[in-house]
């Protein structure tokens, strides 16, 4: 089959044909570049194989460009890389790999295109694009990477276990392209990923987390979380979801399985939401249930204190996955505060109650709400809408309130300086109980968010402690 070349790839892969014709070198389009323009997604990494020295062939391409590019050379890994226009082009020689069993580490040698597609993942990334005068443009397809395209299957290019071993990597690559593409994973493939799940050990966690991130920023994560479950490898990446598994059942009452829960959940929010951390809240947003669960008499299973139980969970998720310490706080405030607007909607709520989440949740309220909506996964349509319009009428209510009191972001009229100016005290407990005051007070709605209301109020809270304003 002879590839479709677009206008605008036709100079660079005329440009990069020619120089390696000059070099003698055969060269080829490869890996997922391929597969992503079959597919016509979006594509901006284009990897080109030569049977030869891909550093000379990126030095040679480099000075046929006009303007000439800038190439970098990556000499431990024998590669070299250029950009052109939006394109990030890295050339590498065709090579044998054989790995040992401890490590990822290959040991690599120079080898022919076969022996550079039979080394790669999945079929569907083995596909090459001839750029040789004899046979431009020619699809090279030893594995029938085209027929799995069509058919939207993952299958490894040789015996499931070898590519597995070679780099167990791919078994979380296995997982994240069905996710990302839709695809489904071939029987024999997914039962080696259950087979070798424990040789994931090997690989680092940044590695695993980025596969994970692409999981969760897909349209329906949903798809690798529960392909994760099945294999078996959720239990070493994410022990603390996998133990939400599972129903139970007493007295005839059962409760939901939260890992089917969570997965619906996170699909929800992304219909919502691209941000990567507000997905990560939805996947972590119940993961103090298992610790929590309880049987009860009265009420059934019960699992008080989830959130803030989840809470204190998620920095060991964040450590051991080396996620952004920076992105830490802000996924913890949503788990611990995930409960909070339900409660708001199920009772007849005071100002009061409404000014506390607005405080609590800051910038994050809008976020916070997201979530809450997402959270909600019954299957009668009528509950969904009712709860729905609940959350609505107290995004209105916080709205008001918002316009009114100005408590997003707010910052306490009376600061802790004030404080020990004017009644002359040292850093000490009595400041906080002081500042603590004021901030209850407004939040009561007891007086309103203004300075010479909190400075009244700061005196009459200072009286408490026995504590008068400095003469000056
Ligand atoms: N590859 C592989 N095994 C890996 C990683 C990569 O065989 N563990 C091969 C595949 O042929 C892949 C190519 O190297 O297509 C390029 O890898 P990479 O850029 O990581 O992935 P892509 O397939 O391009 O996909 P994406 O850009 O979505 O990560």
């Amino acid at each position: 089959m002879i590839f479709q070349i677009r206008k605008d790839e036709r100079k660079i892969f005329e440009v990069i044909g020619r120089a390696a014709e000059d070099l003698n070198f055969p060269t080829y389009v490869v890996g997922g570049y391929v597969r992503d323009r079959l597919l016509a997604r979006p594509s901006k990494d284009l990897d080109i194989v030569c049977v030869g020295s891909g550093i000379d062939l990126a030095r040679r391409v480099g000075d046929c460009l006009h303007p000439r590019s800038r190439v970098t050379v990556y000499k431990r890994f024998g590669t070299a890389a250029l950009k052109h226009r939006d394109l990030e082009i890295e050339f590498v020689g065709a090579r044998k790999e054989s790995y040992r069993s401890d490590s990822r580490k290959p040991t690599v040698e120079s080898g022919t295109l076969a022996d550079d597609q039979n080394r790669r993942d999945f079929t569907i990334n083995a596909l090459a694009i001839s750029l040789n005068k004899h046979d431009y443009g020619t699809i090279i397809d030893p594995f029938n990477g085209l027929e799995d395209l069509e058919a939207k299957r993952i299958v490894t290019p040789l015996e499931p276990g070898k590519t597995f071993s070679d780099d167990p990597l791919r078994m979380m690559r296995a997982i994240r392209f069905a996710t990302q593409l839709g695809f489904t994973i071939d029987p024999a493939t997914f039962r080696s990923i259950s087979e070798n799940k424990e040789r994931i050990k090997i690989i680092s966690w940044e590695r695993i987390a980025t596969e994970l991130n692409k999981i969760m920023l897909a349209s329906r994560p949903s798809i690798g979380l529960r392909l994760l479950d099945k294999s078996g490898l959720l239990d070493y990446v994410l022990p603390e979801l996998a133990a939400l598994r599972g129903v139970e059942s007493r007295n005839g009452r059962k409760h939901k399985d939260n890992f089917i829960h969570t997965t619906k959940v996170v699909d929800n929010l992304a219909e919502r939401s691209d941000d990567l951390w507000l997905r990560w809240a939805a996947l972590l947003h119940d993961i103090g249930k298992a610790k929590t669960k309880r049987w009860e008499a009265e009420a059934g299973w019960t699992f008080h204190a989830h959130d803030a139980v989840g809470e204190r969970m998620v920095p060991k998720v964040f450590r051991r996955l080396r996620l952004p310490n920076d992105k830490l706080k802000y996924v913890q405030k949503l788990v611990a505060l995930h409960q909070r607007p339900i409660s708001l909607t199920q009772e007849e709520i005071s100002d009061s109650a409404v000014r506390r989440i607005l405080f609590d949740a800051g910038d994050d309220i809008d976020d916070l709400m997201t979530l809450c909506q997402s959270d909600i996964t019954s299957k009668n349509p009528h509950k969904v809408k009712r709860y729905l319009e609940n959350y609505e009428g107290l995004r209105q209510r916080m709205s008001e309130i918002e316009e009114k009191d100005h408590l997003r972001n707010w910052q306490p009229p009376i600061t802790g300086e004030l404080i020990m100016e004017t009644f002359g005290i040292p850093p000490s407990r009595e400041v906080g109980l002081i500042k603590d005051g004021v901030r209850e007070a407004i939040l009561d709605g007891a007086i309103p968010n203004e300075y010479s209301a909190a400075y009244e109020r700061m005196l009459v809270v200072a009286a408490d402690l026995d504590l008068s304003p400095q003469k000056s």
